[in-house]
C-alpha cells in the first residue's frame, strides 16, 4: 500500500516520504480500514508517541497521521460492535501507525459509524478536532448554560468546535486570535472576539471557562481571568501557569464512540459546521504540509479519489 511515513524528528514535516509499505494485520479487538480521508495535526511530529511505542522504543518509520474516515475491510480476532464494508471515522492510536496510508489497523472502539450522507472528508475533519472541544468544555471543563467563555484560537481547527458547541450549550463565548480571524470567529458563533496582537485580551474580565489552544504567555495571562470556582482547560499543555483561584486542567483528546456520534449527528443537522482549510491527495500531501502558507482550517488528505 502507498503510505506517508516519517524516521528523522529534527527534519519536520519536509522529512516526510511516500512509500511503499505491507498492509497493516488486523490484531485482537482491531479493524482494518481502508482509507478514504484521512486528518493530520501538523504538531503531531514534535509528540513523543510519533517516534516511539509505549515502552519508548525506537518505532520509526512511522506513518502519521491520527483521524480518518473510511470503509472497514478485516476484523481481528474478538472484534464486535463493526462488520466488514461499514464506513467508519474516528481517532488511531497515538503510538500506532497512522493514517496518511490506504490502510490502518486500529481498534474497533476507537471508531464510530459514519452515516451514509456525510462524506469521508467531513469525517476525517471532525475526531480531533470536534473530540478535543467535545472533552474540554463538557467532560474536563463542565460547561454550564449561561456560563462564560474564552475560546482562544476560535478561527482554527479546534477552536471553531469549541465556538460553536459553547454556543449551543447556551454559553457566551468570546473568539480569540488574529486580527484577520475576527469575522470568521464570528461567523462561527463567537459573541465577541478578542484581536490577540491589537486588542488587550484583560479587558474581558472575568470568564467561567477558559479554553486554551495556544499556551505559552496567553495560557499565563488566561489564568488570571478565570473566575472563582471557573477553569481553564488547555489542549497545549503543560500548563507553567497555576489559577489564582480555579482549576488548570492540561489534556490530550481520547477517542469515545458515542461523542464522535454526537458530533456527526450535529454536522447531519446543521447544528455544527466544519473548518476544512484545505483537501489534498496523498501524493499532495507531503507539498500541501509544507506550502508555507497560513493554514485556514484543517487539511484532510483524501487518500481514494
Ligand atoms: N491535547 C490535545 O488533545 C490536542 C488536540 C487537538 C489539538 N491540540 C493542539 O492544539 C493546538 C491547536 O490545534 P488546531 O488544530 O486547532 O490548530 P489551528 O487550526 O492552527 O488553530 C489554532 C488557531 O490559533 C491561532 N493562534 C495561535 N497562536 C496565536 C497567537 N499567539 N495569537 C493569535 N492567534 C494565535 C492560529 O493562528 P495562526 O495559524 O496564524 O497561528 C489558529 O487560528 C495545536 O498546538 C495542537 O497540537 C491538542
Amino acid at each position: 500500500m502507498k503510505a506517508i511515513v516519517v524516521e528523522h524528528q529534527a527534519a519536520g514535516t519536509a522529512g516526510m516520504t511516500l512509500v511503499d509499505r505491507p498492509e497493516p494485520l488486523a490484531a485482537i479487538n482491531d479493524v482494518v480500514v481502508q482509507v478514504h480521508a484521512s486528518g493530520f495535526v501538523p504538531t503531531e511530529l514534535e509528540w513523543p508517541s510519533t517516534w516511539a511505542d509505549r515502552r519508548d522504543r525506537d518505532r520509526t518509520p512511522s506513518i502519521p497521521g491520527h483521524e480518518l474516515a473510511g470503509v472497514v475491510t478485516a476484523l481481528g480476532y474478538g472484534t464486535t460492535g463493526l462488520s466488514l464494508g461499514q464506513r467508519v471515522f474516528g481517532l488511531a492510536d497515538w503510538h500506532r501507525d497512522g493514517t496518511l496510508a490506504e490502510y490502518v489497523a486500529m481498534e474497533a472502539r476507537n471508531l464510530a459509524p459514519l452515516p451514509g450522507d456525510v462524506d469521508f472528508a467531513v469525517g476525517a475533519s471532525l475526531p480531533i478536532s470536534g473530540l478535543t472541544a467535545w472533552q474540554g468544555l463538557f467532560q474536563h471543563g463542565r460547561l454550564q448554560a449561561g456560563q462564560s467563555v474564552i475560546a482562544h484560537g476560535a478561527a482554527g481547527a479546534v477552536g471553531s468546535m469549541v465556538t460553536q458547541l459553547a454556543r449551543e450549550a447556551g454559553a457566551y463565548v468570546i473568539g480569540t486570535g488574529r486580527a484577520a480571524d475576527r469575522q470568521k470567529a464570528i461567523d462561527f458563533g463567537a459573541n465577541a472576539f478578542v484581536d490577540l496582537e491589537n486588542d488587550t485580551l484583560e479587558d474581558v474580565g472575568r470568564v467561567d471557562l477558559v479554553f486554551d489552544v495556544i499556551g505559552g504567555d496567553i495560557q499565563k495571562r488566561s489564568t488570571a481571568l478565570i473566575r472563582p470556582g471557573g477553569t481553564l482547560v488547555t489542549a497545549v499543555g503543560p500548563a507553567e501557569a497555576r489559577p489564582v483561584d480555579g482549576l488548570v486542567i492540561d489534556f490530550v483528546v481520547e477517542s469515545d464512540r458515542a461523542q464522535l456520534s454526537e458530533i456527526v449527528q450535529r454536522v447531519r443537522d446543521g447544528r455544527l459546521r466544519t473548518n476544512i482549510g484545505k483537501v489534498a491527495r496523498l501524493d499532495e500531501a507531503i507539498a500541501a504540509f509544507n506550502s508555507g502558507e497560513r493554514r485556514a482550517g484543517k487539511t484532510v488528505i483524501r487518500v481514494r479519489p
